[in-house]
């Protein structure tokens, strides 16, 4: 029988293994991963759509922190830790509403849209308003999507993070989409769980069913997230068919570019344009369109486009639809998985689309998900877990781990 009383040693970690479970299951490292996701990275909080006019605001909860996300002017949006500046309660409780001010229930000290302070009864001659704004978090606007920074100096360059984007986005005018649907996954697993899984198609074939009806299994062995991670057999049958559509794709004026980030980038960022490879014009259940068209896309040319900001955040865009999916810790075994549907503004419910049509294949994709990463955890925090190899369709793994434990190593040590 293993004996484990006596305590592992340390991991050197060699790459291409899972990580001890200390990483999964560990309070303090968690307070380090903590640390380094809202100083570091930028999240990917919700989108613009969700604050039409001034006032609008809706809150994001990332770790122990609430932010009130509202619409300060038509070309201003705000962030601000739902922290009362007199003892410290909550300002917003109700995840969503629109408001002229924000006001604190319990002593009524309030504030104008802009943080600054507008009154606080009863506090006397000496009281300076001006010591009492807001505590302002960081945002970061990319076509429409929110992203937010907590670092208390300055952020990371969010013109870095978002431009190199702009070719493979900005055709789609995510800009000018609304809400058609949203949905929270909360799932009781450590994040790295959860962003290990959303990186593999290692999974997909056992796990995904109908997933795997939309994409051609020759693309899900030799291409999967854009990376070529198949065997020598699957990259060589793929490639002919990736070039085809290349062809089709450029001659309909699409972008065909693709970039991957390895583990010593600051964001782990990749962008690129997939094809199903099967019939289907998008990720439907069977394969037909489910809203009209979003930006300059006046028909499909039968791939998906992915923006993967970070490893906690992604743009999944269809011709018709795109999915916002962010990962957001809340504490050391459960991460918050948010996603927002969006459609082309103009698209009216009901007769442009419809809502279980449009969520369907991701929605089912994403509470197997759920499942999965929930059992691995189970498996992770099991006294028997010992780390085990990834296989070569494993390889975003490898490098996310890579990433994350460079990052890790930086904030652990400050
Ligand atoms: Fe907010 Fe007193 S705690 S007004
Ligand atoms: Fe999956």
């Amino acid at each position: 029988m293993l004996d484990r009383t006596k305590a592992e040693p340390e991991q050197v970690w060699r790459g291409q293994e899972s990580l001890t479970q200390k990483y999964y299951t560990s309070q303090a490292v968690y307070d380090v991963d903590i640390t380094m996701i809202m100083d570091g990275q930028w999240l990917l909080a919700g989108h613009a759509a969700q604050l039409q006019k001034r006032g609008d605001y809706f809150l994001f909860e990332v770790g122990v922190e609430s932010v009130i996300v509202t619409r300060d002017s038509p070309d201003t949006i705000r962030a601000f830790y739902n922290v009362c500046r007199h003892r410290g309660s909550r300002i917003c409780s109700k995840p969503a509403g629109s408001t002229r001010t924000l006001t604190c229930p319990y002593h009524a000290w309030s504030w104008n849209l802009d943080g600054t302070m507008r009154g606080a009864p009863e506090m006397g001659p000496e009281f300076r308003k001006e010591n009492y704004s807001l505590h302002e978090v960081h945002v970061g606007l990319f076509e429409g999507i929110i992203f937010l920074n907590f670092s208390k100096g300055e952020p990371p360059s969010f013109s870095n993070f978002a431009s190199r984007f702009s070719d493979l986005v900005e055709p789609h005018q995510l800009s000018k989409t609304k809400v058609a649907y949203r949905k929270s996954y909360p799932t009781t697993a450590n994040w790295k769980l959860v962003v290990e899984n959303f990186l593999e198609c290692y999974h997909c074939g056992p796990s995904h069913p109908t997933y795997c009806s939309v994409h051609s299994k020759l693309k899900l062995k030799g291409f999967i997230g854009g990376r070529q991670v198949g065997s020598n057999e699957a990259l060589s049958a793929f490639e002919p068919l990736l070039l085809e559509w290349q062809e089709k794709a450029s001659a309909m004026g699409h972008y065909t570019g693709r970039f991957t980030d390895d583990s010593e980038s600051d964001h782990l960022q990749q962008g690129v344009r997939t094809p199903y490879l099967t019939d289907a014009l998008t990720e439907s259940r069977d394969g037909k369109l489910v809203a009209p068209f979003l930006g300059t896309f006046t028909q499909s040319d039968g791939a998906s486009t992915y923006a993967v900001f970070s490893p906690l955040n992604s743009a999944l865009i269809n011709a018709d639809y795109a999915i916002l999916v962010s990962f957001v810790p809340r504490s050391v075994n459960h991460t918050d998985v948010e996603c927002i549907w969006l459609v082309n503004e103009t698209a009216r419910e009901g007769e442009d689309y419809d809502v279980e049509r449009l969520i369907d294949v991701w929605n089912t994709t994403l509470t197997e998900d759920k499942k999965i990463v929930e059992d691995n955890q189970l498996g992770v925090s099991s006294s028997m877990y010992t780390p085990g190899p990834h296989s070569y369709m494993e390889a975003r793994v490898t490098s996310v781990l890579g990433w994350y434990l460079k990052h890790y190593e930086k904030y652990a040590g400050k």
